[in-house]
């Protein structure tokens, strides 16, 4: 282990082109850098706005390891705050979500603070006159996180007050959200059928990884989709597939199928596999949606949207989403080795309710605690944060397809089968990974 107290440069060294020091996955020092900086510095989701209707509505979550919540203040705008109380610390909202009622107050002694933050009262305020409070930390009330961002009902925020701006983060990378939310004939998501969370003994950047590596499924997914397939096969000549087989084959489709499917990156860590087809792009159709969908927008854009089968998009740093199927997952680091894994499943507005439950039975099959696909990549994740410890060879490589020219390219679509979008990752983490500016 290396002590990197104070060397934000030697941080930043760990990552050079084509391959990183493991001590970016195992290391508790560069981890916490990891909380300051790239989570401070970057636009960071926080949640859908679906899920706070009413005025008070809250949920609360954590941005990187620093604990906020999203509420409905009573004006009608989103507000995000640090979810701590300016008296001792205390966590003021303990729930996962709910309604704040009147004012949010601390279970230690009651002060309570309006949805925006600010103090509403004090128990026995004569007690601080003259004491100088009224200039103190303490009278702010719950302070609010650096800057918010409402896109879309897509709820992001930004630590540091000051830093990139949400538009120039995100840049075209947004295409993807808006494909997800365009599925609807009246252009709105809800979030719907709950939440999935497990924890993954691993650090929170495989999973990211994960998400663009399309030489694992064929693989690591063998003894999961590849035996749907093969129980299916054995059944008689013209039976109709089943849904759970629709799922599962593409998985074990062979490696011409991921190079043709292509990647796109972005600036700023983002990036997608599934430029011109994907995993999702062959389910059947659902009865009356496609008409639904024309009579919206036409059929040349009905067909430009559906058509458009994206199979994950890198949101960096941790968020990730399924356009087709309406699925997002977010990774929320908790320690160098571990990751709470979130699956969020969205409704179609106006659209049939076939498409979520094909939705939740996609998050059942591969997301889920529960599922047999995600286990795979959970063992493999889990093996390689035990084994990075090996002293054999402190760097994992991620040379696949490299060209030096590549640093200096923002925005390019490429073989499906690089590894330029983890490359992408972590030159955003080099760059992300610096002081405040
Ligand atoms: S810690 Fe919150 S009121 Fe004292
Ligand atoms: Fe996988």
């Amino acid at each position: 282990m290396t002590f990197y107290h104070g060397d934000l440069q030697a941080v930043r060294d760990l990552v050079r082109e084509g391959e990183v020091h493991r001590d970016v996955y195992t290391d508790p020092d560069v981890f916490a850098y990891e909380m300051e900086h790239v989570f401070a510095n970057t636009w960071v989701y926080v949640g859908h706005a679906s899920q706070i209707p009413k005025t008070a509505d809250f949920v609360t979550t954590t941005i990187g390891i620093k604990p906020v919540v999203m509420v409905r203040h009573s004006d009608g705008s989103i507000r995000v705050l640090h979810n701590r109380c300016p008296h001792k610390g205390t966590r003021v909202a303990n729930e996962a979500c709910g309604n704040a009622g009147r004012f949010f107050r601390c279970p230690y002694h009651a002060w309570s603070f309006r949805t925006d933050g600010s103090i509403a009262a004090i128990p026995l305020p004569q007690g601080y006159e003259g004491t100088g409070f009224e200039t103190s930390r303490a009278a702010e009330g719950m302070a609010a996180v650096g800057a918010v961002h409402v896109y879309r009902d897509f709820v992001f925020a930004r630590l540091h007050p000051r830093g990139i701006g949400f538009t120039e983060f995100f840049g075209e990378s947004l295409s993807s959200i808006d494909n997800m939310i365009d599925r609807s004939p009246v252009g709105k998501l809800e979030i719907a059928g709950g939440v999935l969370r497990y924890v993954h003994r691993c650090n929170w950047k495989m999973l990211v990884e994960n998400l663009t590596d399309t030489c694992h499924p064929m693989v690591a997914h063998e003894s999961s989709a590849g035996t749907a397939v093969a129980v299916w096969k054995q059944q008689p000549e013209g039976t109709p597939r089943h849904p759970a087989v629709e799922i599962f084959a593409p998985f074990v489709s062979p490696y011409q199928f991921y190079e043709g499917m292509g990647i796109r990156v972005w600036p700023n860590g983002h990036g997608h596999t599934g430029v011109s087809h994907s995993i999702h792009s062959d389910y059947s159709a659902i009865p009356g949606y496609f008409e639904q969908m024309v009579a919206a927008y036409g059929e040349e854009r009905a067909r430009e949207i559906l058509g458009t089968n994206r199979h994950n998009t890198v949101y960096f740093p941790n968020l990730t989403v399924k356009g087709p199927i309406q699925a997002m997952r977010i990774f929320k680091p908790i320690a160098a080795d571990r990751t709470m894994v979130e699956s969020w499943t969205f409704r179609l507005v106006g659209a049939p309710d076939q498409l979520l439950a094909r939705t939740l039975m996609y998050s059942r099959l591969v997301n889920a605690p529960t599922s047999p696909v995600g286990h795979d990549d959970l063992e493999m994740y889990e093996r390689a944060q035990d084994s990075l410890h090996s002293d054999a060879n402190p760097w994992v490589n991620m040379q696949r397809l490299y060209d030096p020219q590549e640093a200096g390219i923002a925005t390019a679509t490429a073989n499906g089968t690089t590894e330029w979008q983890m490359r992408n990752q972590f030159r955003a983490w080099r760059h992300f990974m610096a002081a405040v500016p």
